[in-house]
């Protein structure tokens, strides 16, 4: 990397996609079908090994002697759980910084540092944080940093893969929710999917949106308030790949043909200090019980979760085989086992390992 911070971040994400090639996970628009269905594959080979005890030795011994950092500089309990499960699972050892206000930071030291510093430590980093941009710099800066991993024949710097990067992107919930939606559904193609939510702030929806191009026919519709639509920046995209898109006045205006339904959380986080509690969901936005009733048999509703009141809780009582948001949990172990075996470079010997 010859690019200073500053040229490299002022870069187009599309811009920036060639240097961060398979060496960090920064963004959705990273990946290729290719891979995509390649860490489709991964993840249920690593899945149906981990079901028998020969399985679960063989994988958690393909990465042994590494450390992994899950650096969480926002609350989180699924991404962190499941990448401590996944790295697991593969061998790694684990170190998790949580409380910025432990770490140095709190002394003024620089993130790009702070990076620096974790590096000279571990081999791989998980990182979210508030500032949009955190990934891209630490990619940048362990791009340029005192040491690299060896990984097979070929010295890399050592992987920063965002597990949510501000509001805007959260590329490894988008690849478990391909799966989950490939799980449920056999394939994207020619589906329908109706985002639902904050899709303006909603990291999980933007990024899976923009996993959108790599699937003929898939079509989107965004419902939202006004206030909170999905922004220009991913509908251009959209444009731009040939997706056919749509936004929708309310959740029950879009659920007519859909197969999926991922619905959304008010990012309420970013409104600044809250006094009251937490902003309710729009009435028209809300996930009620009289709403399965209209999703077809093989459809799924879908939720990156935490949720709150966008989902009727009595729907969990229902135990509905359409209700897939529990399973996207777990699926996100398995597609982060994928994401790790790919970028160590032993997501083939996984694969040949399932009879
Ligand atoms: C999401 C996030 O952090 O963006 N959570 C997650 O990773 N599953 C969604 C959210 O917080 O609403």
């Amino acid at each position: 990397m010859d690019l200073s911070l500053d040229a490299f971040l002022a870069l187009p994400e599309a811009e920036q996609v060639p240097l961060i090639g398979d060496r960090a996970v920064l963004y959705a628009s990273q990946f290729e079908r290719a891979t995509l269905d390649r860490l489709c594959a991964v993840a249920e080979a690593a899945r149906s090994l981990h079901r028998t005890q020969h399985g679960a030795t063989f994988l958690g011994g393909r990465i042994p002697n590494r450390m992994a950092l899950n650096f969480f500089a926002q609350p989180s309990s699924r991404t962190f759980m499941s990448f401590n499960t996944a790295q697991a699972a593969l061998g790694f050892e684990r170190v998790s910084v949580r409380d910025v206000g432990r770490s140095s930071m709190s002394k003024g030291e620089s993130l790009i540092d702070s990076i620096r510093t974790y590096i000279s430590y571990v081999d791989v980093i998980v990182m979210r944080h508030p500032d949009e941009d955190a990934a891209a710099t630490a990619f940048w800066a362990a791009s340029r940093a005192h040491r690299r991993l060896r990984a097979g024949k070929r010295e890399v710097p050592i992987p920063i893969i965002s597990g949510g990067s501000g509001s805007k992107h959260h590329p490894t919930q988008a690849l478990l929710d391909v799966y989950t939606l490939q799980r449920h559904l056999g394939s994207l193609e020619g589906r329908t999917l109706l985002l639902v939510g904050d899709l303006r702030r909603g990291r999980t929806a933007r990024s899976l949106a923009q996993l959108a191009r790599l699937y003929p026919g898939l079509k989107l519709r965004f419902a939202a308030p006004e206030a909170y639509q999905m922004l220009p920046d991913i509908t251009a995209q959209l444009d731009a790949a040939g997706v056919d898109w749509e936004r929708v006045p309310t959740l029950a205006d879009g659920l007519s043909g859909a197969d999926a339904v991922y619905m959304t959380r008010i990012q309420d986080e970013w409104d600044g200090p809250k006094t009251d509690g937490h902003v309710a969901a729009h009435p028209d936005f809300r996930f009620e019980r009289s709403h399965l009733d209209q999703l077809a048999d093989h459809a799924v509703l879908l939720h990156p979760l935490p949720k709150r009141d966008e989902i009727d809780p009595a729907i969990d009582e229902l135990n509905d085989p359409r209700v897939g948001y529990w399973h996207q949990e777990r699926n996100g172990v398995w597609m982060r086992v994928a994401l790790l075996a790919w970028l160590f470079g032993v997501d083939d010997v996984i694969l040949e390992a399932v009879p």
